[in-house]
């Protein structure tokens, strides 16, 4: 179904049980050709349970679809962010996958300066994970390593979000028999955290377990496959934070969908999306990708 208005074609794509003949599951997803800065606002209030997006990173891209400067990012930014604050469910989170540029020999500010804007506008800075990117091509530079990783911020309206931390259980691996058959004094009680987390640890109960919880650091390599987008994350990436934070109907949303990754991942996993892309070529190409996945 296409309907236009004045701004925004929206392409509804609706599907059965064509991928998931156990559920049935019938999911949606809105391919939005628009500035996500209107689109957001016809978006009602508290209607998305997940926003998961990785902007164009400042000025970085400018020949490929036209950055932002480093010293505009954050008046850019966080005119979206108060939206996506009024879209997203109280219980909802935001993913905001990020990395501060070299400008000058020195990191910018601007994603450091986004988080003191954002807790202005009332995000809560609940976590920040880190995406290492295990894959990351050999180089030298005179000043710095290569950069393997990422950020991955995590805000939130309120402090009680909606988390499902099982379904994102990892194998307990050698831990189990290595560090877990030689057990401490401290580790047979509670251990606070030493960064003030405000977390404590009792490592005996894991003993005898074949599944854990992760750490914050995702190993993922990075999207290689994909040729007609060039800032592509890989599928695992969106899939992981829809599985820990949404459930099978919930609404993921994407405001920078490029090539529709966030899309597709959230049609595999029975979830309904909404995606806005701006170039007119990406938003074809985030169709094609979702129709991929259809038939
Ligand atoms: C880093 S890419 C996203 C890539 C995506 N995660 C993927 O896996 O393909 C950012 C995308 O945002 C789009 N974009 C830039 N400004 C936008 C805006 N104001 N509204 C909607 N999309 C925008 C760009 O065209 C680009 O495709």
């Amino acid at each position: 179904m296409t309907k236009r208005n004045k701004f925004m074609t929206v392409q509804t794509i609706e599907k059965t049980d064509l991928f998931n003949p156990k559920t049935k599951a019938k999911v949606k997803a809105d391919v939005i050709l628009g500035d996500c800065l209107d689109v957001l606002k016809k978006l009602p209030a508290n209607s998305v349970d997940l926003i998961v997006t990785s902007p164009p990173y400042a000025d970085q891209r400018k020949s490929t679809y036209g950055g932002i400067g480093p010293d505009k990012y954050v008046e850019w930014f966080s005119s979206i962010s108060e939206e996506l604050l009024r879209v997203l469910h109280p219980k909802g989170t935001f993913v905001l996958n990020i990395k501060e540029k070299v400008v000058n020999g020195e990191r910018h500010t601007y994603v450091m300066e986004l988080v003191i804007e954002m807790r202005k506008q009332g995000w809560l800075w609940t976590e920040e994970f880190i995406w290492h990117k295990k894959n990351c091509f050999p180089g030298k530079w005179p000043n710095r390593f290569r950069d393997s990783w990422e950020r991955l911020l995590q805000f939130n309206k309120q402090k009680d979000f909606n988390m499902y931390q099982d379904e994102v259980r990892v194998p307990m691996g050698d831990w189990a028999k290595t560090r877990l058959k030689n057990l401490s004094e401290t580790d047979k009680r509670r251990d606070n955290s030493k960064v003030g987390s405000g977390f404590g640890k009792n490592v005996s109960k894991w003993v005898g377990r074949d599944l854990a919880y992760p750490t914050n650091v995702l190993v993922m390599a990075t999207e290689s496959s994909n040729k007609n987008h060039s800032a592509v994350f890989p599928r695992e990436l969106p899939s992981w934070f829809i599985k820990l934070f949404t459930k099978p109907g919930d609404v993921v949303l994407d405001p920078f969908l490029g090539s529709g990754t966030t899309s597709v991942a959230a049609f595999l996993l029975d979830r309904n999306s909404i995606g806005i892309e701006v170039k007119e070529e990406y938003h074809k190409l985030a169709i094609e990708n979702i129709n991929k996945h259809t038939t």
